[in-house]
């Protein structure tokens, strides 16, 4: 039974740790040996994986409780009875595998091994750049993470993100060097690289980069070309760069102000001219100009409609001058009964537009016609000029020939009488037969009206019944609202219509 026992003490399991498996420099390891109580003659420590003299830490005989030494020991090493091993004030040479041998009382040996890794707590590393100024598209840049250590693992992060997928950004194999390849303004940063072991992490302060760049084209503003004179022109000139560009402004070729902005107060037509923005960027050595032609344009003058007369009977033709006083870059444009005139094929207008001419005239082209001169920086319209068409009612597209007794002449006042009219002669009316070649032009009053009662009296097409008033206004009650002051002694029509 003696012997059986020996065979169970001999083959008594033997385990060894690392508390903790990766440890910080500094700091203190224990290897404790599980021997499961069993009786031992003693135990031998060896770094490495070899048992030899020479990687001999420290040999314990328990009975006799005498340590002794060997080449491996520092002196930070100590061994307990039970055959644990105690590392203080680790170093990071102190990683790597150790070797417990335990004697028994036969002097038989059994061996285990145990892995210890030793960190570094990491200090706060800091970025090295191998040009601090680069220029743009001409220079590239290492940014080295410091110190480099070993089992550390190196991160690099710009404007707080994740590197980008750029093929002009280049690690190296353990990612402490990042190398940007011609460097444009938009690398400036800030990077940050973080470091990371088992046992901690950090994180260095952001560094940026000084690009330097430009100057780009310069920006003129605002942008208009034209501008009025009397005012204050305004200028001021952009260009991106790194470092800030010097400006000098040029008219027509002469130096100016040397800053940003160019202000010329109360500008006359001859300051038109050539307006040049110089910029130079003293440290790339590079320079820009941006010219603009500016226009100083007097504001137009009120032009006035004239013709030769302003009453004019039905199918004659009429032509309607625009008189303004002549200015460069002026452009006319015609407005009738407030709205912009729509163009029919009657109509034609030349010299620049600034001749309406109406053949024939229809009664429909009755109303008021304003005429618009503008220039970039100005635009002024005439005074209202009212345009009258003579016409017989006979003729009238909406109405069969005869249905109408005859037009009211008289020198009777007062819209309402008109329409009172207009309406009796309405009901006169039997419908039916309609040329409908004046149709078109009085569509815009005369559709979309909702189905009256008598509606079933009226052709498909529409009919417009028209009564004229002919009167002598001793003081006019003026029908339209935006009406100039006719002359007292002007006739004033009226129209009336009713579907
Ligand atoms: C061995 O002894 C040391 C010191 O007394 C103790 O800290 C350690 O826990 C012991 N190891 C085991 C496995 O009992
Ligand atoms: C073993 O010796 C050391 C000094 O060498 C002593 O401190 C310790 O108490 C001794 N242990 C025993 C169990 O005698
Ligand atoms: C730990 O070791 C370092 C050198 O390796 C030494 O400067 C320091 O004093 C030691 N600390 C302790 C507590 O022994
Ligand atoms: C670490 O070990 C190497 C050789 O392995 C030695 O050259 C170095 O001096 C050691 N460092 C320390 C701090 O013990
Ligand atoms: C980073 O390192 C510095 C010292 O270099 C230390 O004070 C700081 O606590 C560390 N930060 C982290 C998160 O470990
Ligand atoms: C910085 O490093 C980059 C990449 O290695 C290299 O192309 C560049 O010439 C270096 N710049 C300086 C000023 O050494
Ligand atoms: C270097 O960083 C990249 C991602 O940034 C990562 O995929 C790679 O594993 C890292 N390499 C090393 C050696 O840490
Ligand atoms: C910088 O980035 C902006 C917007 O992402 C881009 O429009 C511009 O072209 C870039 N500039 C350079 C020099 O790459
Ligand atoms: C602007 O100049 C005109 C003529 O050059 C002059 O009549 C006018 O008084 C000036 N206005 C101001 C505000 O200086
Ligand atoms: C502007 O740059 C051109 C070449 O880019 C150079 O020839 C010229 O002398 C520069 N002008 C000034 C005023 O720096
Ligand atoms: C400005 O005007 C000059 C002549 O007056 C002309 O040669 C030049 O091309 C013009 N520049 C621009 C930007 O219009
Ligand atoms: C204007 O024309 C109308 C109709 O054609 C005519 O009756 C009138 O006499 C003319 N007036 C002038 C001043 O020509």
């Amino acid at each position: 039974s003696l012997l059986t026992f020996w065979n169970v003490a001999a083959t008594a399991q033997l385990t060894v740790e690392a508390v903790p498996p990766n440890a910080v420099e500094g700091q203190d390891a224990l290897l404790p040996a599980h021997s499961e109580g069993q009786k031992f003659y003693g135990y031998i420590w060896y770094k490495g994986s070899q048992v030899h003299e020479s990687h001999l830490i420290i040999r314990h005989i328990i009975r006799s409780n005498i340590t002794v030494t060997g080449p491996a020991y520092t002196g930070r090493e100590t061994v307990y009875p039970n055959g644990s091993l105690l590392l203080q004030n680790l170093t990071l040479n102190d990683s790597g595998v150790y070797t417990l041998q335990k004697v028994d009382e036969v002097l038989q040996s059994q061996n285990v091994v145990v892995k210890l890794s030793v960190y570094p707590l990491l200090p706060k590393p800091s970025i090295r750049s191998n040009n601090s100024d680069p220029v743009e598209g001409e220079d590239s840049v290492a940014l080295t993470c410091e110190p480099k250590s070993e089992g550390t693992t190196y991160h690099w992060r710009v404007n707080g993100q994740n590197l980008p997928e750029d093929a002009r950004l280049q690690l190296s194999t353990d990612n402490t060097t990042l190398i940007l390849l011609s460097v444009t303004r938009n690398d400036t940063g800030p990077y940050q690289c973080e470091t990371w072991n088992p046992v901690s992490a950090n994180r260095s302060d952001s560094v940026s980069l000084n690009v330097l760049y430009g100057p780009d084209t310069p920006t003129i503003s605002p942008s208009e070309f034209y501008f009025q004179a009397g005012t204050n022109l305004n200028l001021s000139c952009q260009a991106a760069s790194n470092p800030p560009s010097q400006y000098s402004w040029f008219i027509n070729g002469i130096p100016q102000s040397s800053s940003s902005a160019l202000l010329i107060p109360n500008i006359t037509t001859n300051d038109s001219g050539s307006y040049s923005c110089f910029v130079n960027n003293s440290v790339t050595g590079l320079n820009r100009t941006a010219v603009k032609n500016i226009t100083i344009l007097e504001p137009v003058t009120q032009p006035s409609i004239q013709t030769i007369n302003s009453t004019v009977a039905e199918d004659d033709s009429v032509t309607l001058t625009c008189l303004s006083e002549g200015h460069a870059a002026v452009s006319i444009r015609w407005l009738f009964n407030n709205e912009e005139l729509r163009l029919t094929d009657r109509m034609k207008l030349t010299r620049n537009n600034s001749v309406l001419t109406i053949d024939p005239v229809w009664r429909a082209d009755a109303g008021l016609y304003q005429c618009e001169v503008s220039n970039p920086v100005s635009s002024r319209k005439s005074g209202l000029f009212r345009l009258v068409v003579l016409f017989d009612p006979t003729r009238s597209p909406g109405l069969s020939g005869g249905a109408i007794a005859g037009i009211v002449v008289g020198s009777v006042a007062g819209v309402t009488l008109a329409a009172a009219l207009a309406y009796f002669l309405y009901f006169r009316k039997t419908g039916g037969a309609s040329d409908g070649h004046h149709l078109t032009e009085h569509k815009l009053s005369a559709s979309n009206h909702s189905q009256g009662p008598f509606e079933n009296h009226l052709s498909k097409v529409d009919e417009i019944a028209y009564s004229a008033l002919n009167f002598n206004a001793q003081q006019p009650k003026s029908p339209a609202p935006a009406s100039p002051t006719p002359a007292a002694s002007e006739t004033i029509y009226s129209e009336v219509k009713k579907k």
